[in-house]
């Protein structure tokens, strides 16, 4: 396993467990891409690439007559520039002096070393346990002295291959990268489908899986964040793939800002995929001696299905990406105002929430948007982050004060990358906001997003949470962005700098969270952007949690959750329990289904637990209870979705996994008359094993039969790990709106 170079045949063989990514410098000195995928043991892979000369397919110089060997047909690790690959392309690079674009690669030199390379400025994976190796591959184009430095950190034992580029302008002229990739992945064979997660605001990462097609498919965002609508994360699995068999590809981009993931199958279908920052209005002047990153990607290969390659993200993520020491700390169940009083609050009324919470046993009060400057609606008050002491008279500290009394921590919502025009950050500094010469701005949210690439204004926030956080006992930040960027056009650059205002503010954004989570590791910080708007792994590196959309209705949640879980643990999904009908549908589902949705992540309640009668207050104390009791196999567990919305419509059901308890819980999503019975097939159990099933919990109408006319279903039944998952298990026939199930087995000893 790890890296090898084998200096006979100028291969390099990276070797993770179960896969082989191999790549060789060709008799020219060119990179060529040779194989990525299951594991494979010796041979030469040149045999798979024997010249063949297609039409319009030009050759490589010297080649010009003997024709055949072209960079248009060959797999590339990373292209040139208008040197003959008409597929995607991973870099336009303009000489300054000549404005020619083009840059032909040519090897340099490469080192091996132990661990694993950082980048600076821009998040990336870690290694925690001293398991992964580094190999830099320097190429060079002899013509305007660009060199690109090709990075892989390989986790073995992970069956992950991380991937970053590094551009130094070595020669004596400026350039300018027009665009600059991140990786490119050349799959010569097979046909794949592509899962990517689309949506929408308060519908996000929804999942669909589509064939590709002999053209070039495109996943982005140019909002500068990630977005709700196209999630960065893809999938490539053969057309065969379920979630337990298939070969499959992973491709995570560590970046929150604008991102770009083509794939393109070519005439001889070969499949591309070229990932990283969006090139559309993207620039960046590279002085001689300067150099530029791009953004990391965490590639995942697996034979073993869809669900196996969740749980190497989630693993991954949870200790190789995530810095926080919250990442496997126990989290608090909190209260968050909210849904609850929107702006519409003062000390008294949130003191109420707090103390009706603490009763039933919540442990975090979070009070959220509206307690700075003169913010009574959206239109006003943000960038003014100095308590409104017409709400909260005396500031934050007699409030958190009488929060900790009832034995609770207190959390604060912040945005602090926005302003309101209405604002005194706004009249004092408005040339801090991104904003066209000559036109009035395009307004989200009656707001303006703040030039983060400036460093006075990541220095002033830097300053003016950190004394919001000293002065006050503060145990967690939600921290929002609530739209996208428009009229991008910095007040700071020069013209010709404009390019890079959009990336700029992105490394502005990274630089301002990792001062503050070094400054305050005791603060538990989640991650927000109007829900689920910037949920990536470059956010995750930061923030152990983000909330997962700002839709709470439970049954839409199952969607959004169930596509999130492709690529994200539990432990990151903010999710709460909200009042019915729900804010944002209008629907009435039962409060233990809510719960049993919610506690499929950072669990906490966003409502008005004064309104709840003395029989739901029951239930939220033994929901709060039943997930602590949970909490381990919840958040800790291994992950299985049991259903596939396209084929199973009726229910949505997912399974957690230690080793030694499990937990299966279901939702009931369209009842039916004269159904047969619920059949689900565990997973993740081990064949021989013993397991008892010690707790069945349902929540909601059973039909006749009774469930405890079925053997296998009665509480204390014991049945084998093989029996469990192949012939599978029978829950209690549920009927009526949206009831559902936990079912806990403990694996006996
Ligand atoms: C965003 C968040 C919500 C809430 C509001 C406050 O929409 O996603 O949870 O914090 O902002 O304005």
């Amino acid at each position: 396993m790890g890296i090898q170079f084998d200096a006979a045949t100028s291969t390099f063989t990276l070797q993770t467990a179960r896969t082989t990514y191999r790549m060789r410098v060709d008799e020219r000195g060119r990179l060529l891409h040779m194989y990525y995928g299951r594991r494979i043991g010796r041979g030469d892979l040149r045999e798979l690439y024997p010249p063949a000369d297609h039409g319009f397919s030009p050759d490589y110089y010297p080649c010009r007559r003997r024709r055949g060997v072209s960079p248009d047909v060959l797999p590339q690790e990373y292209t040139g520039c208008n040197v003959g690959d008409f597929r995607l392309s991973c870099l336009v690079v303009r000489d300054g002096m000549t404005g020619a674009a083009g840059a032909d690669f040519l090897y340099d030199s490469h080192e091996i070393t132990p661990g694993k390379y950082t980048l600076e400025g821009l998040p990336c994976a870690h290694d925690e346990d001293s398991e992964a190796e580094t190999l830099c591959i320097r190429m060079k184009d002899p013509v305007t002295g660009l060199v690109l430095v090709l990075l892989y950190g390989v986790f073995a034992r992970q069956d992950v291959i991380t991937r970053a580029v590094r551009l130094e302008n070595a020669g004596t002229a400026p350039l300018r990268l027009e665009k600059a990739a991140s990786a490119c992945l050349d799959l010569p064979f097979g046909d794949w489908d592509l899962v990517h997660f689309h949506g929408r605001h308060a519908m996000e990462r929804k999942m669909e899986r589509t064939p590709l097609p002999h053209a070039i498919t495109t996943v982005s965002s140019t909002r500068g964040a990630s977005s709700h609508h196209h999630n960065p994360f893809v999938i490539l699995c053969d057309h065969t793939a379920t979630e337990d068999h298939g070969l499959c590809y992973g491709v995570m981009p560590v970046y929150s800002g604008s991102h770009r993931t083509d794939i393109e199958v070519d005439q001889n279908g070969l499949t591309r995929l070229v990932t990283g920052l969006h090139d559309e209005r993207f620039s960046w002047q590279l002085e001689p001696g300067e150099s530029f990153t791009a953004p990391e990607v965490l590639l995942c290969c697996t034979p073993d299905g869809l669900g196996d390659l969740s749980r190497h993200y989630h693993t991954f993520l949870r200790r190789n990406i995530c810095r926080s020491p919250f990442r496997y700390a126990r989290r608090p169940v909190l209260i968050n105002n909210w849904e609850a009083t929107y702006f519409d609050f003062n000390t008294e009324s949130i003191c109420r929430i707090a103390e009706k919470a603490a009763s039933l046993g919540v442990e975090m009060m979070v009070l959220d948007d509206g307690w700075f400057g003169k913010r009574d609606d959206d239109n006003t008050g943000l960038g003014d982050w100095f308590v409104n002491e017409k709400k909260l008279p005396g500031g934050l500290q007699p409030l958190i004060e009488r929060v900790n009394a009832l034995g609770m921590k207190f959390g604060l919502w912040v945005e602090p990358e926005m302003v309101s025009e209405d604002s005194d950050l706004y009249r004092a500094h408005p040339d801090w906001a991104l904003t066209l010469p000559g036109r009035t701005p395009a307004m989200g949210r009656n707001q303006l997003v703040l030039d983060m690439g400036r460093p006075e204004v990541v220095d002033y926030l830097t300053q003016r949470l950190s004394t919001l956080l000293r002065e006050n006992h503060i145990e967690y930040i939600k921290w929002d962005m609530n739209r996208n960027m428009s009229d991008v056009y910095s007040r700071a650059l020069p013209p010709e700098r404009q390019g890079e205002t959009t990336h700029r503010y992105m490394l502005g954004v990274y630089k301002l969270l990792d001062r503050l989570t070094t400054a305050f590791p005791h603060v538990l910080f989640e991650g927000c952007a109007g829900g689920g708007g910037r949920f990536d792994a470059g956010m995750l590196c930061y923030f152990p949690q983000i909330w997962c959309s700002d839709n709470t209705d439970a049954i839409e949640r199952l969607s959004i959750q169930h596509g999130t879980s492709f690529g994200y643990p539990v432990s990151c999904m903010g999710a709460h329990v909200s009042a019915c009908p729900n804010h944002q549908t209008g629907r009435t589902v039962p409060l233990w289904t809510r719960a049993v949705v919610a506690m499929s992540g950072t669990f906490g309640y966003e409502l008005d637990l004064g309104r709840l009668t003395d029989e739901e207050c029951d239930q939220v104390r033994d929901q709060i209870k039943t997930f602590q009791r949970y909490y381990d196999v919840i958040q800790n567990g291994a992950y299985y979705r049991l259903s596939d919305p396209d084929r199973q419509p009726r229910y949505v059901a997912w399974q957690t996994v230690t080793p030694t308890e499990s937990l299966v819980s279901l939702v009931l999503t369209h009842p039916e008359a004269n159904a047969r019975p619920l059949h689900l097939c565990l997973k993740g159990l081990e064949e021989d094993a013993l397991y008892k099933v010690d707790e069945l919990n349902v929540y909601g109408v059973t039909a006749t039969p009774e469930s405890g006319d079925n053997p296998a279903s009665q509480v204390g039944a014991v049945c084998s790990g093989s029996m469990l998952m192949y012939a599978g298990y029978i829950l209690p026939h549920l009927i009526g709106d949206a009831p559902s199930v936990q079912l806990h087995l403990t694996r006996l000893p």
